[in-house]
């Protein structure tokens, strides 16, 4: 199987469990693991923060960067797409007791006058005041669309005005970075928090990163502890983390160059996307979705069925240019022929 489901399907490469075999470790609860202790230093030099810290998913990640920055009863602005509002299964309402307000576009991304109209005015006792705004980076619903630095720098002009704080789940920020030749450094300076998943392209089993100021990440080492994210010897999933790093980040540069020769080829036989795809996520038509699934399954490829229109496709490390070229071929058998 071929299987394009998704980037959080990577598996280890032997370096990477080499690396982890080999970690040295303590009791993270206690602060003692020596190579989680590491990957947090590295990733906040990284990202130009004061400090970050290691959690066990990107849905964890985001939910204590909203509970350190926001009080329970609170407004939050994110896009109508964003992975907090879709997928996290209403953990901002049930967990952080906050109220979402939305804004809908197809690439997940919003503006600084969109956000502004979405503000709840602090001093009307009807009202839940709005105290953060959260971005994602790259999109994932969006077909891992990125931001324009000035974009978000408009936003975080906003929160600054209005006291907001501001949140970026970059759970595939280095596919940004790679998109748009914007250092994650840069990325990170517009924003109050940035979390990143080591578990997606970047080829880790496991981990986040939260990173910001102390103050907020002393908050979030508390509810991280709170939500049970309080690992042990956590420095073998830490050391994975490093190493991918170190190692896999260059690799995201293929994943792109895959998925838009995938589009090429495709678009040239008349298949249609939905959305544009400047990263490693593809969206493409489809009249029936689960029909061509199933059909792209029988035939060895696996992709996610996607709404009433269309299909998911990602590419990621363990899908080579051999991979990739048997995929294509199977695609255009298949998908030509399908509804
Ligand atoms: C944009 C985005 N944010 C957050 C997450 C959550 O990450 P995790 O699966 O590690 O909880 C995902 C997962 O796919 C994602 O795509």
């Amino acid at each position: 199987m071929i299987d394009l489901r998704s980037d959080t399907l990577t598996k280890p490469s032997d370096g990477m469990r080499k690396a982890m075999a080999e970690a040295e470790v303590g009791d993270d609860v206690y602060g003692e693991d020596p190579t989680v202790n590491r990957l947090e230093g590295f990733c906040a030099e990284l990202l130009g923060k004061e400090t970050a810290l290691f959690l066990p998913t990107g849905t964890m990640a985001n939910l204590v960067a909203f509970l350190s920055q926001t009080r329970p009863g609170e407004t939050v602005i994110m896009s109508e797409a964003a992975h907090p509002f879709h997928y996290e299964n209403a953990n901002l309402s049930m967990v952080a007791g906050l109220l979402t307000r939305t804004i809908s576009d197809d690439l997940g991304k919003f503006t600084a006058e969109q956000a502004a109209a979405q503000i709840v005015r602090e001093d009307d006792p009807h009202l839940s005041p709005t105290t953060l705004v959260a971005v994602e980076n790259t999109t994932n619903r969006g077909g891992g669309a990125c931001w324009e630095y000035y974009e978000l720098e408009n936003i975080a002009g906003l929160c600054r005005q209005h006291r907001m704080r501001l949140h970026c789940d970059g759970a595939r920020i280095f596919n940004a970075c790679v998109a748009t030749n914007i250092e994650v450094r840069h990325y990170a300076r517009c924003c109050d928090t940035l979390c990143f998943c080591l578990s997606k392209g970047l080829g880790a089993p496991a981990g986040s990163i939260l990173a910001g100021d102390r103050e907020t990440l002393h908050k979030a080492l508390r509810f991280r502890k709170m939500l049970g994210g309080g690992m042990r010897q956590s420095g073998i999933l830490a050391a994975a983390g490093l190493y991918a790093l170190e190692h896999h980040l260059p690799c995201l540069n293929e994943d792109h160059r895959r998925a838009r020769d995938f589009r090429r080829a495709l678009e040239a036989e008349g298949v249609n996307f939905c959305l544009p795809s400047p990263t490693n996520i593809l969206y493409l038509k489809a009249a029936d979705p689960a029909a061509a699934t199933a059909a792209l399954k029988q035939h060895g490829v696996l992709v996610l069925p996607h709404g009433y229109d269309r299909i998911r496709v990602v590419f990621h490390r363990d899908i080579d240019d051999a991979a990739a070229a048997v995929a294509l071929e199977i695609f255009k058998r298949t998908l030509l022929s399908t509804p």
